[in-house]
This record gives C-alpha cells, structure tokens and sequence, in this order.
C-alpha cells in the first residue's frame, strides 16, 4: 500500500520500543486517519491519481509577508461529470497526506455516486508540505488551525480555475479526527467557498485536561470483557505503581516489561516512571481508539487483551499486563527514558528521526488544544513540562491555557453556529467525548454504536456492522441532499 506508514515492521524490530513513538496522546505515529496495510478493501488505480504543488502563501494574516512554500495535494477526477460541479476534498490532518486515499473509502464511493472531483489538500508542517527551513518553534508559529483553513480557502478557489470547475460547484469538505474538526470549521468560517461537510471523530472542543479519553477507554474494555477486564487492568496498574517504590520492585520491572534501561532510583527521573505507565495505558488506548477496523499490530483487538488480563494461568495481573506489553512491542525492549524522547522531539529538521509528525502535533497540543490524556498517575504537570522542555520555557501553562481559550472562542467549542455538517463518531473511541454526539436545528449528528476513530471513512468492509453500515448510508442520503438543494 503506498502512503502508508507502517506501524510495527521489519526494519523497527532491531530498534527499542518507545510508547511515544508507536501511540501517544491519542495519536498514532504518523496520523490519526491510517490507511491500513492488508486492508482487504483496496480498489481502484492510481493512474488516475495526479500529485501537484500548490504556491501558498505563509502567513495569512499578514499581507506584507509575501513569503510562499509549496503546498501538495492529489487529484482523482475519473468520476466527474461533464457539469464539473460537484468538488469533494479530502482535508490532510496531523499526519502525512495519502494518495491511498485518492482511491478508495467511503468518500470515494459518494464521488463515483456523486460525479465528484477528488482533491486532498496536505497540512500545512506536516508530510512533504514544508513550509519553512525547519521546525524551530520560531517557524512553528505559523502551525495553526487557523492557517490551515485560510490555506484551504485559497487552495479551493485556485482548484475552481485551474479545473474550470462550474461557477455553482459544491465543495463538499471531509474530514477525521483533527481534519474532522477543520471540516467543519473550514465550512463555518467560508461558507462561500465550502458548501457542505463529513466531519468524523472530530473533537472540536480544545480542553486541557481530556481524562475523560480514559473514562471511554475504561467503559469500552468492560463493554469488552465485562467488571473483570476492568479490575484487572486497574489491578495490575496498581501492582505496578507498588514495585516502582523500591529497588527490589524496580528490577522485576525492569525483567518483566523488558525495559531497555534499567528503571531504578539512581539512573532515573520520575518522568521515565511517568512514560512507563503512559506506554502500558497506550497498549489498551491505542487499541480501543482503533478497535476492530484498525486491529492495531497483528490484528490485535479489545478482546485480545481481555482475554490476557483475565487469564489466571498467567500469573497475577501485572504478569498479564506484561504479556500485553510483550504483544504489543513485538517482543523489543521498551525505552522509557524521557530525555531521550525530549531529544528527538527537540530534532528541528524535516527528515529527523523523530515521530513523523510528533514535534509538530505536540505544538499544536501546546499552543491551540491541550487534548492531555491525564490518569491518576499520569499528571497534566508531566504534559506540560514537555512543552517547555521541548518548545522553550515561554510555553507554560498559562500558554496552553490561552490557546485552548482561544480555540475555543474562535469556533464555538461544542456549540459551533455551523450548518450543513454531519458529525459523525464512533462510541468506542475516546475521543467522542470532546465531539459532538447530538442533532440539532442547525447540524445532524450520528453515533456509531461500538464503532472506532473515524470507522466510518474507510471502504465498506463486510465485516461491518450493521450499525456503521446505515450510519454510511445516511451519510450518503445528507450529502446527496446538499447536492440536490438550489
Ligand atoms: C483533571 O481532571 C480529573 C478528572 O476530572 C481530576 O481528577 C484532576 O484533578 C484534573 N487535573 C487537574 C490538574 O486539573
Ligand atoms: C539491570 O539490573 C539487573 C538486576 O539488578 C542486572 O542484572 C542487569 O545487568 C542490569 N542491566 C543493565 C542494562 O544495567
Ligand atoms: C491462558 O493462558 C495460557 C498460557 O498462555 C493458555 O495456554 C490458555 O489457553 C489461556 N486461556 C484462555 C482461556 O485463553
Ligand atoms: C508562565 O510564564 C509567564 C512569564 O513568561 C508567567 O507570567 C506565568 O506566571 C507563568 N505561568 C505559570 C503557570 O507558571
Ligand atoms: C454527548 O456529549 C455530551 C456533551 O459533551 C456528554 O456529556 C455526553 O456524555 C455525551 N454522550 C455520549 C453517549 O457520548
């Protein structure tokens, strides 16, 4: 599958396993929106596919800045119609753009339907779309949501001529998770432009402390597995937090998660303790923001790790949890080491080893959303620290609060004024609750029940359910309304 990043693969296995890498914060390596290797749902050619470069400019709010960088984006227009007035565009997130997605999922099938022209518009920092020398944070500043949309507006109303698209085109927006929420914000603040949009898994509500994400996650393993999942894992997170306290506890850590350094007072700071836990609360995170489609390494699911937690033969429940961990890295060593992580997150250069995406997803998190998935022992403090640790200590708390203030402000948290959207999300994924979940007189919105992060825009799989199976459906029946109103 090109474009597509894979996540556990041949060439990582020699290296160590670092949570931060594979799954932090509610985000992949790589992006939210994933197209999977081995989807089974692949169709379609890609000689029809065109990759181009759009001259955008860098600052948008300032018209004396006349600095331009090059934007890219793909186009698919096997499936419009003569009239060339039905425009979709797929908007690029907090991850590489994917030509994968020119050909297929369900958007896909609306524009064959639909007679639409496909476009997918890279985010701005992230992919190949680079639009300074580097990362510094100076250059960051101009990595906001707000740049983004205004570099949609521009890109739209140069793809009209380009394309010679009809004078009453509809361009209809689609989004998931981060580019879900700029879906619909893009049609709320130009709505000239955006006619109408598919927002998914988006949670367009900025909140600094998100540990409701483990409230769902804690709610999704009993659905799962029942009060005994549940209080297994708590258990073992518990076992866990014990043997952190002395030196004999910290070496029978060290063996049991196989850890790449030894944890134990003296080589420590209280931060790797912090990343070890984050790393083992990921296993079951990850796995339930992508559940069944998403299966995660090896097809691994909720039920897989139920199964594990639950299974007495193993040993107590920290012995479980360590045959999770054992799954989920692939049998590597896990790095928790926290100066490490800030080091590579510290790396400014496009091609650096770092997370793809990751120094730039984690300014995003520090100065407009927060988003910090906080449990009882993980702290928002331990959040926070990294932004100034990695960004500078000008990005405190009173920073990360302004921007999420501000966010907020600037689109209406869960009470946008926005209309023609459907919002859709998946009620096993976390990130639900900072979405919205309820129709009102100005939006439809739809709750896929068990569905994951942005389930509903992959390609009909027929292991669906019923449930996301109508959910497409009425998808389908609202953006061929807005095609059909005057
Ligand atoms: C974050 O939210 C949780 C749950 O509401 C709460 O227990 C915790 O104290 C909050 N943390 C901070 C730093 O506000
Ligand atoms: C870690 O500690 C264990 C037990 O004390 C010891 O056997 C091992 O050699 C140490 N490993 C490293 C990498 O320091
Ligand atoms: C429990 O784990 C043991 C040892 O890995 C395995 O043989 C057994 O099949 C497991 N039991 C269940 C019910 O999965
Ligand atoms: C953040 O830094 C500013 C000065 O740069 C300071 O005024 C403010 O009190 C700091 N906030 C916190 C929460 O430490
Ligand atoms: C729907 O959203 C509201 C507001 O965020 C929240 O209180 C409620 O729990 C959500 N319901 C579900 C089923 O997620």
């Amino acid at each position: 599958m090109r474009g597509f990043l894979p996540l556990l693969t041949c060439f990582a296995i020699l290296q160590n396993v670092r949570g931060w890498r594979e799954f932090s914060r509610g985000r992949w390596n790589g992006g939210n929106l994933r197209l999977l290797e081995g989807d089974d749902s692949i169709i379609g050619d890609f000689e029809n596919v065109i990759t181009d470069w759009f001259t955008q400019y860098l600052d948008h709010s300032n018209p004396t800045d006349d600095r331009t960088w090059k934007q890219r984006y793909y186009v698919n227009d096997q499936y419009v119609s003569k009239r060339r007035d039905v425009a979709f565009l797929m908007i690029g997130g907090e991850g590489e753009a994917s030509d994968g997605w020119m050909v297929q999922g369900a958007w896909i099938n609306y524009a064959e339907k639909f007679n639409a022209i496909c476009f997918q518009l890279e985010h701005r920092y992230y992919g190949e779309s680079h639009p300074t020398a580097d990362m510094s944070t100076e250059n960051l500043q101009y990595l906001t949501s707000e740049q983004a949309l205004a570099d949609i507006a521009y890109f739209i109303q140069e793809m009209n001529v380009k394309y010679e698209l009809s004078p009453n085109v509809k361009w209809i927006a689609f989004g998931g998770s981060y580019a879900g929420s700029l879906a619909a914000w893009v049609r709320q603040k130009y709505p000239h432009l955006v006619y109408g949009s598919m927002s998914a898994s988006a949670p367009v509500l900025a909140k600094i402390n998100f540990s409701e994400y483990h409230t769902v996650v804690y709610e999704d393993l009993k659905d799962t597995g029942g009060d005994k999942c549940v209080s297994a894992v708590k258990q073992a997170f518990n076992q866990v937090d014990l043997m952190t306290r002395d030196i004999a506890g910290q070496r029978k850590l060290y063996k049991l998660f196989h850890l790449c350094d030894n944890i134990t007072e003296s080589t420590s700071s209280s931060e790797d303790i912090v990343i070890l836990f984050d790393t083992l609360r990921g296993h079951f995170a990850g796995i339930a923001q992508f559940n069944k489609k998403n299966g995660g390494p090896h097809n691994i699911n909720l039920d897989t790790l139920c199964n594990i937690m639950v299974n007495d033969t193993l040993g107590p429940e920290v012995n479980r949890l360590a045959a999770v961990n054992y799954l989920m890295t692939a049998h590597r060593c896990l790095d928790c080491k926290y100066d490490t992580m800030i080091s590579e997150m510290r790396d400014v250069s496009w091609d650096s080893e770092a997370p793809v995406g990751g120094r730039q997803w984690y300014y995003q998190t520090c100065t407009d959303f927060g988003f910090y998935q906080t449990t009882d022992r993980i702290p928002l403090d331990f959040f926070i620290k990294q932004c100034s640790d990695i960004f500078g200590p000008k990005f405190n708390l009173t920073i990360v609060e302004r921007g999420v203030q501000r966010t907020n402000t600037l689109y209406g948290g869960l009470n946008p004024s926005v209309t023609n959207v459907i919002f859709v999300q998946g009620s096993y994924d976390p990130w639900h609750a900072l979405g919205i979940n309820k129709s009102t007189k100005l939006y439809p919105a739809v709750v896929i029940d068990s569905a994951s992060h942005c389930e509903n825009m992959y390609s009909p799989s027929v292991y669906d359910s019923e449930a996301l199976r109508q959910a497409r459906i009425q998808i389908e029946e609202f953006i061929g309304n807005l095609l059909k109103s005057a």
